[in-house]
Formats: C-alpha cells, structure tokens, sequence
C-alpha cells in the first residue's frame, strides 16, 4: 500500500479546471444547491480564458439584423461540415441568453452610443447565409476573455462553490466503466487528496504546449484529456490544430482577430493585400484556416517580409486613433512590448501560429462524454466542456469568438444535466482502493524518475516535431516522420530524470506531469493526422488536397495506451435537435 497520506473528500460535483467553461458550470451547479468543489492549478483568474480578447459571439443584432440561424450556417460551414448540427443548434440558440447572463452577472462589455453591447464582425461570420459580413462578436475591449473570468469567478464565491486552488489533478478513479472521483496533489503542502464525486466535469482547457509555437499559456498541457486517455476512453478529432492568423512574429503572443474585424489587413512583402486573391468577398475576414494557409503559401512563395521572408505585416496605422485606444488596448501594449512596435505608426510582424484545439474528449449537447462500444454512449460521472471538450460544434475548424461562447453554453448545459441526474447529498458509492494505487504508483514512479535526461529536454523535442511535421500543411511523409520521432520522444519517458523529489511547490515533478500527459496527445494527434488522408478544415494535406466526404465526414477516435494508439470514426451528426435547419449536403467553402 502507498505511503502516501490520503485525505478524503466527498462532494456531489467536482469540477476539473476554473477557467470560462468550469467556472460557468460551478456557478450553475452551486446556484442548484449542489455540493461542488472546484479545483484548479492555477489562482482562477490566471486560467487561460484571461488571454482570449476580441469578443463572444451571439446572434443579438446589436448593430444590425442577425439570426441565430445564420450564425449556425456560418458554424456548420466554417467547421467544414464536421461539426454535430444538434450541438451547433443548440449553441447558436442558447448564445443569446447566455451573453445576456454575463451582462447581468456584470460583465463589462464595450457599449454603443445607446448603451447595447458593441459587437465587432470577426472571421466567417456572415449575414443571410453568407452574403455580407456580420458584427456578431461582442467585446469588452479587447480584454473580453479578461472580463468574464473575473466576472465568474466573482458569481462562483457568492453562489459558494468551494475551491481547491494549486492542486494539481492527477487521475480519474474509474469504476465498472463510470467515474466516481479523482485524486488530486496539493501543490502547497505536498497532500493527497481523494474526491468522490457522482459526477466530474473536466474543463482542463487545450494543449497548445504540444507545439513550439503557440498563443497558449504554459499551462495548457490538456491534462484532462490526459486522464480520459489513462481512463481508457478516447480522444476526438485531435488531428484538427487550429493555426491562429496574427500570433507575434518570434514571440507567439496573440494579436486579436479583431484588429481586422475593427478594419485592420495583412499585407506581403510587395505591400499587397493578398487576403483579396484567396478570399475575394470576405478578404481578411475569411475563417482562420483560410487565412492561415493563404499567409504560409506566401511565405512558401518567397512574399513574407522581413530579412527571412518568413511572416507577413498585419497594418493598423490608418484606422482611427479612437478606435484603437477603445477597441484595441491589449494588442496596441502587447505589440509594443514585444515587437517593438507602435500601431498607429508601423505595422506588426505576424505569422500564423497554434492556438486551439477543435479535437478533445467527445462529448454530446448535454456536456455527457461519448465513447463508443459499437454504438454511441454515454460514461456515467463524466463531463467534458470548454476547450478540453470536442462537443462537436467547431468540427474541423473554430470561427474566432465561438470559443468564449461554447464555455459558457455548455458550462451552464452541464450544470443543468447535472442538478437533472443528482439529488444534493445523496450517498457515495465505495471505491476499491486499487484505483488509488494505480494512480499513485504512476505518481510515484515519475517522481522517483532517476535516468539522465530532463524533462525540458523531451518536451523541446515534442515541440519540434510537432511544429515541423504536423503543421499548417501536411503530407505522408512528413506525418509518418512525425509519427516515428514522436514515439522516439515518448520513449525517453524510460530515461527520465526528475532532480527534485519534494512534494511542495516541486515545479520539476509539476512540469514533468505535464509533459507525461502532453506526449500522450502529441501521439494521438499526429497519428490521426496520419491516418485521415483527406483535407478538411484546418488539416491540410498537400498529398490528398480535397475533401472527401464519402470516406471522411466522421469523428476520428482515438485511443491510447502508451504510445500504441487504436483509431476508429463515428458517424458526424446530421440531424438537429429541433430540425427546424439543417446545414446538408456539405458544400463547398468559399469565402
Ligand atoms: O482573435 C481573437 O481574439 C481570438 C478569439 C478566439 O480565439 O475566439
């Protein structure tokens, strides 16, 4: 039996993560007088949500005639017909409601001149079905991420969801196929703590730290979809990366899609705006995977600027100096800061770079995960939302904006299927101690880990890989490269080296836990990148350059058990829940 002192906790619901979609579900959950505990590893306001600015997306037509149907043909269509349309309807539907709840809970959006929420137009997001552009995205600034998560976790301390902040997750306990709890390590002390829970809802957020170069904070390390992966539950589309447009040349950090929503356009090294070839009606304005691709062929074709050649020049300088104080603060400081530039004077230095996950732990509308045993099903006691969760509304590729808004629709969706299935304080089934010694066992061996090579050196290798052989665009040979290295990284695992074994504020162990689960993704990823040989949303293939709907209109699933990954497909959800639309048969993108 471990050494490990474990203390006990019982709760009707845990929520895994205190970023947008966690804290939206815990205020749901406390407000229906659920025992919740939240747990994070980070202070809630420093979760990652704080880093997403231009705005939420909803059909409140705010400045102008909007739909939520149209913000669903929009969905549908920018997901390149991969998303489920039962969860796109219910998105785009609930979106409203859920906008004007933030207002009332005080969000501090960005006004018009008779006091309705601003709304700025954001990429692929159109009117009557694609014909003009749309200002659909509501914005506090460019600072709306910042706003909400404040603004949540202020509601979560009222409505009293109790928090457990800086501890660290680290494996579900699972019993008879339902998930009963997890076990979690107390970065402050060096405790062990077991929750039991009739359900946990894991809003870890993505894994963007899987790539070299990424808007992501250092602590997007997808450790939820870790644990599913261990649970022996499978991960979803994960071969979709989406490459976010202006990410600062060198530095990575985002500039928001709003600086082009708001009027601002990328140019090539012969001053051209080369967004009008690519997409003649929506220009800068196409979805990200388009411009991503237009920007690296560009570059590919010797226009990039620059003593390389290798990014592109996003131009703020003629637009209205009162605009890009009120609309763009954040981006006008972050461009100064860390490229040296002033916006109402120069243009910045951008290139796309990785910035969301569509793929994660399949879920259905209802924030229930999936998995498949010959036919669809629920796991009992499991939840998925936010970025950690691929419900599937944005399919293979995400609009900009439609983020912020999945976290609080189907936060606030899990919360309401939870008080649905859970009566406050009704009893906790036992749990053999087995699954706590599994767990343990692993988190013992890694901090005992006693080879030669560090933990800073394998998650650089990943990072390379995964920059250079799942990028923008792909091909056999380079994904089966990918393939091969990726497993050459996992297998220094064995070799691992682990210098800190104390179990306070041990940043060596934290890091090294991170990296166990992000190799795990990095593996899945790339291997169902290898094995969809079609292109589709942001997964560009140069050998297999069209879609392929016949073969390719599903979910890949995949699971993995080490390094050695299973990969299967699930039918893509065509019905809605209402049918009063439906977005069949696919057509073809253009912007
Ligand atoms: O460009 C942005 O402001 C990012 C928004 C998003 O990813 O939804």
């Amino acid at each position: 039996m471990s050494s490990y002192k474990i203390i006990d906790h019982e709760y009707d619901v845990v929520v895994l993560g205190a970023g947008g979609s966690g804290l939206r579900a815990a205020v749901g959950l406390s407000e229906a007088g659920l025992k919740t505990a939240c747990i994070s590893k980070v202070f809630p306001t420093r979760s990652h949500t704080s880093a997403a600015q231009g705005g939420i997306s909803a059909a409140l037509g705010n400045m102008g005639e909007d739909d939520w149907r149209w913000h669903m043909y929009d969905t549908v269509k920018g997901a390149d017909w991969l998303g489920d349309q039962d969860s796109i309807e219910y998105l785009c539907k609930e979106a409203p409601k859920a906008v004007i709840e933030l207002e009332k809970y005080g969000v501090p959006f960005s006004r018009t001149d008779d006091g309705k929420i601003y709304q700025r137009p954001f990429g692929g997001m159109t009117k009557n079905y694609g014909n003009g552009i749309v200002q659909r995205t509501c914005a506090a600034a460019d600072r709306t991420g910042h706003a909400i998560l404040h603004t949540l976790y202020g509601q979560a301390l009222k409505h009293k969801t109790e928090f457990f902040i800086e501890y660290f997750a680290l494996d579900l306990l699972m019993k008879n196929g339902a998930c009963k709890g997890l076990i979690a390590w107390n970065l402050n002390d060096g405790t062990i703590h077991r929750f039991r829970a009739h359900t946990v809802i894991i809003a870890t957020g993505g894994y963007g730290k899987v790539y070299y170069s990424a808007t992501s904070a250092h602590t997007c390390t997808g450790d939820g979809n870790a644990m599913v992966l261990r649970a022996g539950l499978p991960l979803q589309d994960m071969e979709f990366v989406q490459f976010h447009p202006t990410g600062i040349y060198g530095h990575g950090t985002l500039i928001t899609e709003g600086a082009r929503g708001e009027g601002g356009y990328l140019t090539n090294s012969k001053g051209e705006r080369f967004m009008e070839r690519y997409a003649p009606k929506a220009k800068d304005l196409a979805s990200r995977d388009v411009v991503s691709r237009s920007m690296s062929i560009e570059i590919n074709e010797g226009r990039g600027v620059g003593k390389d050649k290798d990014h592109v020049h996003l131009n703020l300088s003629h637009l209205d100096k009162d605009i890009i104080e009120s609309r763009l603060p954040g981006i006008t400081d972050a461009a100064r800061l860390f490229a040296n530039v002033d916006v109402t004077k120069e243009p910045i230095p951008v290139v796309p770079t990785v910035h969301y996950n569509m793929g994660g732990i399949p879920t259905n509308y209802k924030a229930e995960v999936l998995t498949v045993n010959g036919a669809e099903k629920t796991v009992p006691g499991l939840m998925a939302i936010g970025e950690a969760a691929c419900v599937s509304v944005h399919g293979a590729n995400r609009l900009g904006s439609n983020s912020l808004i999945d976290l609080v629709v189907f936060g606030r969706a899990a919360a309401k299927r939870a008080a649905e299935l859970i009566k406050p304080g009704m009893p906790h089934e036992e749990i053999s101690e087995t699954e706590t010694q599994k767990c343990l066992d692993r988190f013992d061996k890694i901090r005992n880990a006693n080879g030669n090579v560090g933990t800073a050196e394998l998650r650089l290798s990943m990072q390379k890989t995964m920059q250079s052989k799942c990028a923008v665009f792909r091909t056999e040979k380079t994904l089966k490269e990918g393939v091969d290295e990726i497993r050459e990284t996992y297998d220094g695992l064995d070799s691992l080296s682990v210098k800190d074994k104390s179990l306070i504020f041990n940043t060596d162990l934290v890091e090294t836990l991170e990296f166990d689960n992000l190799i795990r993704q990095a593996v899945v990823t790339v291997d169902s990148a290898y094995n969809r040989k079609e292109s589709r949303g942001a997964h560009a293939r140069e050998d297999f350059p069209n879609r392929d709907d016949k073969k390719f209109m599903q979910h890949t699933l995949a699971w993995c058990d080490g390094k050695n990954t299973k990969i299967s497909y699930r039918d893509v959800h065509k019905s809605t829940l209402t049918n009063d639309v439906q977005y069949f048969p696919p057509q073809e993108r253009v912007y």
